[in-house]
């Protein structure tokens, strides 16, 4: 099929790149110049395992370009939209002006049975919209919505063998001449036995925000346990083994921490807030507030453990923070716990050094006053107390042995409680977990 993909983004790029792997031909659109510069040159602009090869493996059968030029979509039957839905400036709600700039860009080069389908996580009523406004220029276009669950760092195995594909149609119909297109779009992973759902263009909009709202307060469930855990001198990361083995619970996602961030969960539940607030129906939500602030106080918490790490003050003392990103293989600093807290350290007058393998540029632009340093041994070099703040492996893998002739204190504050603390301590280490004695 012909296929073309709006917004080249983590989502997008992806997207484009695995529905030329299923075969497809495609074209990615991006009014960014420079990214369209670099995944035609089957470079990734942002780094997430297996996707450069991938971009070189299709890009060599010639069935995937990319351009800045919208009219490129004209020979497509089904066009993705996988643009960005920000929070809005001073307010919960999405942004929806990409989703909007891109439709209405799309809206000329619609042939008349074509296919616009929605992949970005937006408002609850926003396919309704958009179906108005389709209808006004080509009447006999469809939209759906086909909610995207990929994870960073996994995008490229989530997109090719997701867990399920979900299809919001107009009228939440099996018979939708929709539906049929786009099991021809997805007859790879269809085959390969990934479930499928029919819904109306409502519930697979709200299957998103769902979904990412019960990972958030799974997360925020057992944060609050590990505040618990602090004051009771239990173990969280027990407890959390030993409710996991319930297969109602599950261990997924019970790994407690610094908490959530990431370009999507975050402000997915806030924007999920905000709908339900003008819908009227907002008491549906307060609990996300209180997971929302669950989460916001974990970086306020490893601040003050830090300070007591240090003897009760943060005034000049040099703190090594391992890991900027929001989470391991990926270089996405989009609301990462970690850099907020290495910039709330350096704000109480600590000299903070913050390393990690991949996202030291991304970090740089959104605070360019922390200084970072891209060689771990010389980030640790000194330093009164190291915090581990994203789990990448190489951190996780550090020798206590090793690491203690080269900072000043062996202080470490492991904000994913992914070290064994008894072998830190063995080494002479004084050891501080989340939730742990
Ligand atoms: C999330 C959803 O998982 C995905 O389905 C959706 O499409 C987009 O949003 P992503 O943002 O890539 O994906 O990251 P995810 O793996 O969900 O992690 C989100 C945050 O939660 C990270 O900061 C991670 O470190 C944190 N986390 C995750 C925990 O603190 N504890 C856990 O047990 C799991």
């Amino acid at each position: 099929m012909r296929i073309s993909v709006i917004g080249c983004g983590y989502l997008g790029a992806v997207h484009a790149a695995c529905m030329a792997k299923l075969g497809h031909d495609v074209v990615g659109i991006d009014v960014d110049e420079r990214k369209i510069g670099e995944l035609s040159a089957a470079r990734a602009p942002f780094y997430e395992p297996g996707l450069e090869d991938l971009l070189r493996e299709v890009q060599d059968t010639g069935r995937l370009s990319f351009t800045t030029d919208m009219a490129a979509a004209m020979e497509s039957s089904v066009h993705f939209i996988c643009v960005g839905t920000p929070q809005k400036k001073g307010e919960n709600g999405a942004d929806l002006t990409y989703v909007d700039a891109a439709t209405s860009g799309l809206l000329p080069y619609l042939s008349a049975g074509a296919i616009v389908v929605g992949k970005s996580t937006v408002p609850v009523g926003t396919a309704a919209r958009l179906t108005e406004l389709l209808s006004k220029q080509q009447p006999d276009a469809h939209i759906v919505w086909n909610p995207e669950f990929l994870r960073e760092g996994h995008a490229v195995s989530d997109t090719l063998s997701p867990d399920r594909l979900v299809y919001g149609v107009v009228d939440g119909s099996e018979d939708h001449p929709a539906v049929a297109v786009l099991d021809q779009v997805y007859a790879t992973p269809l085959s390969n036995g990934t479930p499928r759902l029919v819904t109306d263009h409502a519930t697979a909009e709200l299957v998103k925000t769902a979904a990412n709202s019960f990972l958030a307060t799974k997360i925020s469930f057992i944060n609050a346990m590990a505040e618990l855990c602090e004051a009771a001198g239990a173990d969280v990361t027990r407890l959390a083994d030993a409710i996991g083995l319930d297969d109602r619970i599950g261990r997924k996602f019970l790994n407690a921490g610094i908490g959530f961030g990431g370009g999507c969960l975050p402000k997915d539940i806030r924007a999920f807030m905000a709908r339900a607030g003008e819908l009227g129906a907002d008491q549906a939500l307060t609990f996300l507030r209180e997971v929302d602030a669950i989460n916001m106080r974990r970086r306020s918490r490893v601040v003050e453990l830090t300070r007591e790490l240090c003897g009760g003050s943060l005034l000049g003392k040099r703190i090594s923070v391992l890991g900027a990103a929001f989470k391991p293989e990926s270089d996405d600093v989009r609301d990462s716990p970690a850099l907020s807290i290495a910039a709330q350290l350096q704000l109480q007058g600590s000299v903070v050094t913050v390393t990690d393998p991949k996202a030291l540029s991304n970090a740089a632009l959104r605070f360019p006053e922390l200084h970072y340093e891209t060689d771990t041994a010389k980030a640790v070099d000194g330093a009164d107390a190291l915090l581990l703040l994203t789990e990448w492996r190489e951190y996780s893998d550090l020798d206590p042995y090793e690491l203690a002739s080269s900072v000043a204190s062996s202080r470490i504050l492991d904000g994913r409680n992914v070290l064994d603390p008894a072998k830190w301590r063995a080494a002479g280490w004084t050891y501080r977990g989340l939730g742990r004695p």
